[in-house]
């Protein structure tokens, strides 16, 4: 059996270890790539003189109808392609096949090291606006929400203790708020990803004239890599999509967790639809959330991908050396994972209903301590004092099993002099989002411009890819 470097051995390798070296199983997902690849070399090569046009003509060719294969399972599932290393030998195996003494000049000047990479980035090319895709279409979910929650209010929460009460669609497009960061991170890797490594040969560089400027603009890159010993043994776009699909995880999951406890029946702030909920094979009443418990627990996988890549990586000389074939697995298994988790998320949430009356009743109570406060500062007294006074006001109302609006104006005014009349229609959960004045805040008009400006945002990101 013939590998691309049969050569220099007297015997075939060990069946077992080649089984064990091979990447064929997993980077066939390269393959459109490689064939891309290939087809823009051979153009490089031969406006460099190096392949005759008549022998770039039919490498091109061959090359094209090897990539017109890509949906046929067979053509991977050959006799052949069983014996192949990964994606780049399994190709230039099928174009000798095709164009014979020609198909063995492609490789002139090109290394797999270099190769690889290649493919990766133009894989990642092609696949971060599909991600960023899924961020988009999750976004738009939150923000119909949002929508639709209109004026409804809800306790905030921090140390999971009510804080202060904010519109429902705040909480919604809070969660949107950490999406759309993570549509400008992966523009990022993006940006990171666009360089061209051909020309970087197996480490020195190649010494055909290559024009890399012009190749890089024939494959779509803006520039050429500028260190061929870094080029290829470079993986860091490929810890940096990792890591960016490792924060949409934690995004969602924490989505997941906040849905779970506020669909539970100690929240019923909301209502998961049937068809987003399971049930229980010996407890008739149960409705779990199974689809955001896994996007929660799926979470765990993508931030060990990156951990365990991180960890390769980190002992390795520079160059290429074979630990960097287990970048892919990692990659394509984060890329699926958040793709899928982004999906079901967004399903969930768009059949999701708000409990108005619950979340209402638990914006309402002793969580409008602080507007209490505010109001005393209002006539003038230091806010530390408020504190003070209002701190004693709670501890009593604790006690005795009330709340603010339990209160008669004399059982106020026996806390401060300050409080007058105006007192009851001032604390209440509408008065209080309505009396927050930064553009960041819960109040309704700038909760109802954030709302505009995410769907301007929304709007924008689906025309640029269209
Ligand atoms: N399958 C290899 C990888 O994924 C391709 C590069 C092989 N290069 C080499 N010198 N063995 O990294």
């Amino acid at each position: 059996m013939a590998h691309l470097w049969s050569g220099r051995f007297a015997g075939d390798p060990d069946a077992a270890l080649f089984e064990f070296g091979a990447s064929f199983g997993f980077d066939r997902r390269l393959f459109a790539d490689d064939v891309t690849g290939s087809l823009a070399w051979a153009e490089a090569l031969s406006d460099a003189g190096v392949l005759s046009r008549a022998d770039a003509a039919s490498i091109c060719t061959a090359l094209r109808e090897i990539g017109s294969r890509a949906s046929d399972p067979a053509f991977f599932a050959s006799p052949d392609a069983a014996q192949d290393e990964d994606v780049h030998s399994f190709v230039e195996r099928e174009l000798v096949a095709r164009v014979g003494e020609a198909g063995r000049r492609l490789h002139t000047g090109r290394s797999r090291n270099e190769q690889v990479s290649l493919d990766l980035r133009l894989y990642l090319k092609r696949r971060i606006p599909e991600v960023q895709r899924g961020v988009v279409d999750a976004i738009a979910e939150l923000v119909a929400q949002a929508e639709r929650c209109g004026s409804a209010l809800m306790p905030s929460y921090t140390h999971l203790r009510r804080a202060q009460p904010v519109l429902v669609a705040h909480f919604f497009l809070a969660h949107a708020s950490a999406l759309r960061r993570d549509h400008v991170r992966l523009s990022g890797v993006l940006d990171e990803v666009d360089e061209l490594p051909l020309g970087s040969g197996a480490i020195a560089g190649t010494s055909y004239p290559v024009d890399v400027g012009a190749l890089a603009a024939r494959l779509g890159f803006s520039r050429v890599v500028a260190n061929s010993i870094d080029a290829t043994g470079d993986r860091d776009f490929v810890a940096s999509f990792m890591h960016s699909c490792a924060l949409t995880m934690v995004h969602l999951s924490r989505i997941a967790e906040d849905l779970i406890l506020f669909t539970s029946e100690e929240f019923g702030f909301f209502e998961l639809a049937d068809t987003a909920a399971t049930g229980s094979s010996l407890m008739p009443q149960k409705k779990n959330p199974d689809p955001l418990e896994l996007v929660r627990g799926k979470s765990g996988r993508v931030i060990g991908r990156l951990a365990g890549w991180l960890t390769t990586m980190k002992g390795l000389p520079i160059g290429y050396s074979k630990d960097l074939q287990e970048d892919k697995e990692g990659l394509f298994e984060a890329e699926d994972t958040v793709c899928g988790c982004l999906k079901a998320t967004g399903r969930v949430i768009a059949a999701l209903s708000l409990n108005p009356v619950r979340t209402q009743a638990a914006a309402s109570g002793l969580l409008l301590a602080t507007d209490v406060a505010d109001y005393l500062v209002g006539r003038g007294m230091p806010f530390r004092e408020a504190h003070e006074v209002v701190g004693a006001l709670v501890r009593r109302l604790v006690a005795e099993g009330r709340s603010f609006e339990d209160l008669t104006l004399d059982q106020w005014r026996a806390h401060s002099p300050l409080f007058d009349a105006d007192v009851t229609q001032a604390i209440t959960p509408a008065a209080s989002v309505a009396k927050k004045r930064t553009p960041q805040s819960t109040s309704p008009s700038a909760v109802a411009e954030s709302l505009r400006a995410m769907s301007q945002w929304l709007a924008e990101v689906r025309d640029v890819r269209t």
